[in-house]
């Protein structure tokens, strides 16, 4: 049924308590720090700054990352890691080279290198994620690194750690092998047939140093690369019995004022799951394998690149301003709704990491020497990691749907559900993407306890273009909402146009 744009639309939802897609995976509350414009060097790390402790990371910065309820940080990129020599970022500080960052045209001091991104990790209580260089690195580099890490003492690499003061090994168990390879952009950029046989055999190598590492194959960049999809399928004929995740990544923006279409960008995330899920499943398949992989979706977000002139554009510089997006309502809906889409999925997709954490298209900001503030995307990110516990549910959904630009007809409405046997909590997540029509919901809940409404919050605004800014740090809020109905079973809800709804009962 196809909706015209302004009538208010009704929806239809079935919550049954049996249906479950899996447990959820607390690795879906990810995040990134690369080493890129003010993420590290004026974000994570600002020595000198009031909330800064004495080695230099900003505990200011520390609480929203906890508050925002990140459970793992991927490190060190991104596109820098292709270029990155990791041993440039070990031992006395003072006698570590500056170098150049050629991936984003910086200068590099690597005042931060892996043992303070390791001690931020335990500061934040973040699990990290760490990514070996397969641009200009190679097995050698990704094994010393993994020592360094992982092993006990006795040997080179990790008698190097214990002597630059971490006595026990870090135990690192996320490893990410090399970064968006299939990208024209990245520096030692190879084919798909290339690339998989240097990740197998730098998985090998891997494991021989600690057998119990997990491993991510670098997927697409994005599904409009020119290899969406064939990328994935011959790095997998290389890789599959030696990696457990294949990541994926996604950007999203407005363009043109299209904002029907940005609003239905979780269906391109979601139809990017099925596709790189169904590729893997087909290679096991060949492979007669009773293995399954998983999806690491390790960079997602939404940013406006086509405000980014380009790193050729860039001149060499130390710390700067880069892509530091300033986000609305329109941004923190379609942000609630990919991370909807995330946990529908949570049976396949094993990790998933917003990027980035601070500054570079981030839900945190900070001011050289002020505070640092919420971007409006942060609250549903925050309240969906809190309170998305227990298991997921797969909602039955019949939704008005309306036409959009980019992708055709699309649901109106979205939802998404979890169910925590332990506290008896029922949480529903919900996302009306009409940029003009309110909608009504009646969810029908089944098999599930839910007599008593205990939370409605909304994410809208009548003026969609407002962001949050420095003096204005909260006037983009999830606030309460109200008018929500649970009656025998039955909960009826209204949703304002462009919002994201969150309803707990018990
Ligand atoms: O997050 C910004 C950049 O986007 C990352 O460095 C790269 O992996 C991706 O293209």
């Amino acid at each position: 049924m196809t909706e015209a744009a302004t009538d208010p639309v009704t929806a239809r939802v079935v919550l049954d308590g049996a249906y479950r897609v899996s447990p959820v995976p607390r690795r879906l509350f990810g995040s990134f720090v690369e080493h890129m414009g003010r993420c590290v060097y004026g974000g994570i790390y600002e020595p000198g700054h009031a909330e800064a402790g004495p080695e230099g990371f900003r505990r200011d910065v520390v609480a929203l990352t906890q508050e925002l309820g990140i459970t793992v940080v991927r490190y060190p990129g991104g596109n820098f890691l292709s270029g990155y020599d990791w041993t440039d970022g070990i031992g006395d500080q003072q006698e570590r080279p500056v170098r150049l960052d050629r991936a984003w045209k910086a200068v590099e001091s690597n005042q931060v290198g892996t043992d303070e991104f390791m001690a931020w990790a335990e500061l934040a209580s973040v699990e990290p994620m760490l990514a070996v260089n397969l641009g200009t690195g190679g097995i050698q580099e990704a094994c010393d690194l993994l020592e360094y890490c992982n092993r006990p003492s006795g040997t080179k690499w990790a008698d190097l750690r214990v002597k630059n003061g971490a006595v026990d090994p870090y135990g690192v168990r996320l490893w990410c092998l090399g970064n968006e390879m299939d990208g024209p952009w990245q520096i030692g950029h190879k084919t798909a047939d290339e690339y998989g046989r240097l990740a197998a055999e730098t998985a090998r190598a891997m494991r021989r140093v600690d057998r119990d590492v997990e491993l991510v194959a670098c997927g697409s960049s994005n599904s409009g690369m020119p290899t969406f999809g064939s990328w994935e399928a011959t790095v997998l004929e290389h890789t599959y019995d030696l990696v457990d995740h294949v990541s994926l990544h996604a950007y999203y923006e407005e363009l043109a004022g299209d904002r029907a279409s940005f609003l239905a960008s979780a269906t391109d995330m979601d139809s990017m799951i099925r596709g790189i899920t169904a590729t893997a499943d087909a290679v096991g398949a060949r492979r007669r394998s009773r293995r399954r992989l998983t999806l690491s979706f390790d960079e997602w977000n939404v940013w406006y690149q086509h405000r980014f002139p380009g790193e050729d554009a860039l001149d060499y510089a130390t710390e700067r301003h880069l892509i530091e997006d300033d986000y609305s309502v329109v941004d923190a809906v379609v942000v609630g709704d990919l991370l909807m889409t995330l946990l529908t999925h949570a049976d396949r997709v094993a990790v998933a990491c917003q990027a980035q954490l601070v500054n570079v298209i981030a839900p945190i900001r900070t001011e050289p020497d002020g505070p640092a503030w919420r971007q409006a995307i942060y609250d549903t990110f925050a309240l969906t990691a809190r309170h998305a516990r227990g298991e997921v549910l797969l909602p039955a959904v019949r939704s008005p749907r309306h036409e959009t630009v980019r992708y055709g007809e699309v649901d109106v409405v979205s939802s998404a559900a979890t169910f925590d046997e332990e506290s008896g909590e029922l949480a529903l997540f919900l996302v009306n993407r009409s940029p003009d029509s309110s909608a009504q919901v009646e969810v029908l809940l089944r098999g599930l306890p839910a007599r008593e409404l205990l939370e409605h919050v909304v994410m809208a605004e009548t003026d969609q273009s407002v962001t949050n800014s420095a003096g204005s740090p909260d006037r983009v809020r999830a606030r309460p909402g109200s008018g929500a109905d649970l009656r025998d079973g039955v909960l009826s809800v209204a949703l304002p146009a462009c919002s994201w709804t969150m309803l707990r009962m018990r």
